[in-house]
Formats: structure tokens, C-alpha cells, sequence
């Protein structure tokens, strides 16, 4: 199997990994037929900015590449303009994943989704 560079670093040297100290928003998603997880912490402001977001991912190396590049790409941004990043920008900014990898790139699109969500819902956002 042929990982790029970049997913290889991202691999090896995770961005955002653990638990945030303090965050107000979280998004867990599991992935049933091989049994991975993906938590992701989040810490929004008042503006609706992503403050700081963490990941903590039970999974193989795609899956924790692609957590690891979809928390550098949403921190520091709008909660909208996050939800509109999806798992083929977070695969293309990996410099793509092998065909039977790209399902491992829904878990961070969905749990992100997910996190935003509980959030919206939690302080009356549409
Ligand atoms: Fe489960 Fe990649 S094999 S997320």
C-alpha cells in the first residue's frame, strides 16, 4: 500500500493529539465494520471561531493522518466555514489515500460535523 509523505508524517507526528483541557464541544464517531474511533475535542469562542480542537483516534495510520490534517485545517476557523470542509479536501491535502483507504477519512469529516453540531444545538445556532 502506497501512503504519501505527508500522510506518512502525519502518521508518525500527529498534530493535536490528546485530550483539550478545556474545550465545549465533542464529536465521537466509530466506523462499524473495522471497529475504529475518532473523539475530537473542540474549543469554540463567542465569535463561533475554532479556538483549539484535539483528536484522540483509535485507528489505523489513514485514520490518524486524516485527524491529524482536519485539525490543522479547521483551528482558527468559523464553525461554518469548517463545516464545509469535507473527507475529499482533508484526502486531497494529504496528497490523496489509496482507494481502499478513503473510507477511513469519514470518521474525522464526521465526527468534526457531529461536534459542530452538538454545539449549535446546545447554544440555539441554526
Ligand atoms: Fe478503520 Fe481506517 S481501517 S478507519
Amino acid at each position: 500500500m502506497n501512503y504519501t509523505e505527508k500522510v506518512m508524517d502525519h502518521f508518525i507526528n500527529p498534530r493535536n493529539v490528546g485530550k483539550l483541557e478545556t474545550y465545549n464541544a465533542i464529536g465521537e464517531v466509530g466506523n462499524a465494520s473495522c471497529g475504529d474511533i475518532i473523539k475530537l475535542y473542540i474549543l469554540i469562542n463567542s465569535e463561533n471561531v475554532i479556538e483549539d480542537i484535539s483528536f484522540q483516534t483509535f485507528g489505523c495510520g489513514a485514520a490518524i493522518a486524516t485527524s491529524s490534517m482536519t485539525t490543522e485545517m479547521v483551528k482558527g476557523k468559523h464553525i461554518d466555514e469548517a463545516l464545509n470542509v469535507t473527507k475529499d479536501q482533508v484526502a486531497e491535502e494529504l496528497g490523496g489515500l489509496p482507494a481502499n483507504k478513503m473510507h477511513c477519512s469519514n470518521l474525522a469529516a464526521d465526527a468534526l460535523h457531529k461536534a459542530i453540531a452538538d454545539y449549535k444545538a446546545q447554544n440555539g445556532i441554526k
